[in-house]
């Protein structure tokens, strides 16, 4: 009998959240997963695992991503799939020349951390700038990606791939909970925003321009543009923010959604979904094709 071993994946992200979701999602699919909460600690353990793929976040404290890809790249050839929120250009450029493989151009309607630019001309223009600079590179689509019409579309842009987010929180696997994952069904696009109130109330920083797309609920109607006051309040909404957490109170607590809430009406296997992506995708494409004369 062949035994088979699992590849081995790092995650390298300061958020504790993030790697225990990404230690949930890949373990579920057989990997192994390593996590590591720094850039020295990532070191470490690429020295000591030798791991198959890296995912590295740029933002990290002390030493960041991509001092993490130049040091791993003095020595290792493992690909490093960055996650980042970071949007400008150069930035992306710089963990390209580090030795990222893989660039993932989202855009403002993503759910979750991001920039403020559309998917539509910033899949490609990186596409553009990736041919120039690091044509080996990757380019993966984000950002409002639901059905295969997105897929579609972003192929057409350029992109190699896509990076689906929201879409796959109302999935059976996901470990959102039921009350976040109806409600993202209940909701349109109109009833997400970018915002920083969460961030603050939950303790996190993150660089200046980047904001979270969520849903709005009567936490982001009694604080959305108020940080000032919250800022006040702090102390208590804290508080009052942690209880409403223990309790699943998606009125209060986060839903991180994108602007494609609007083309999600079921929750079904996470498989059923790629597979709807590409036969829609297929179809769109056909369509699309027969469009040009
Ligand atoms: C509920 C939720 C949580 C997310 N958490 C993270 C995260 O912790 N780290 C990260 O890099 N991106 C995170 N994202 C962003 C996704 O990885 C993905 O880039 C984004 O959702 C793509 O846009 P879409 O939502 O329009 O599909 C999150 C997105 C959602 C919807």
């Amino acid at each position: 009998m062949r035994t088979e071993i699992a590849p081995n994946i790092l995650t390298v992200d300061d958020d504790p959240h993030v790697l225990r979701s990404l230690r949930a999602a890949l373990e579920s699919h057989g990997y192994r997963v390593r996590a590591a909460t720094s850039g020295a600690i990532a070191l470490e353990a690429c020295t000591a695992e030798r791991p198959d793929v890296v995912l590295l976040d740029l933002a990290l404290p002390g030493m960041d991503g991509v001092e993490v890809c130049r040091r791993l790249r003095d020595w290792s050839r493992v690909p490093i799939l960055v996650l980042s929120a970071r949007v400008h250009e150069q930035q992306k450029v710089q963990a390209l020349d580090a030795g990222a493989e893989i660039i993932v151009a989202q855009g403002t309607e993503a759910g979750g951390h991001g920039g403020s630019r559309g998917t539509l001309p910033l899949v490609p223009a990186l596409v553009d700038l990736m041919a120039r600079r690091a044509p080996q590179a990757m380019v993966v689509a984000a950002g409002g990606i639901a059905d295969g019409r997105g897929l579609a579309a972003a192929l057409a842009l350029g992109a190699e791939g896509v990076l689906v987010g929201t879409r796959f929180y109302a999935t059976v696997e996901s470990l959102g909970h039921d009350k976040a994952k109806a409600r993202i069904l209940a909701t349109s696009g109109d009833a997400t925003v970018r915002t920083t109130v969460f961030d603050t109330v939950r303790g996190y920083r993150w660089p200046d321009g980047i904001t979270g797309r969520a849903l709005r609920n009567d936490f982001t109607a009694r604080w959305h543009s108020r940080e000032p006051e919250l800022a006040a309040e702090l102390e208590d909404e804290k508080l009052r923010y942690q209880a409403a957490a223990a309790r699943g109170d998606v009125d209060t607590v986060v839903v991180f959604a994108g602007e494609c809430t609007d083309l999600i009406d079921d929750v079904p296997p996470a498989g059923e979904i790629v597979a709807r992506l590409v036969r829609e995708a297929e179809r769109a494409l056909a369509v699309a094709t027969g469009c040009v004369v």
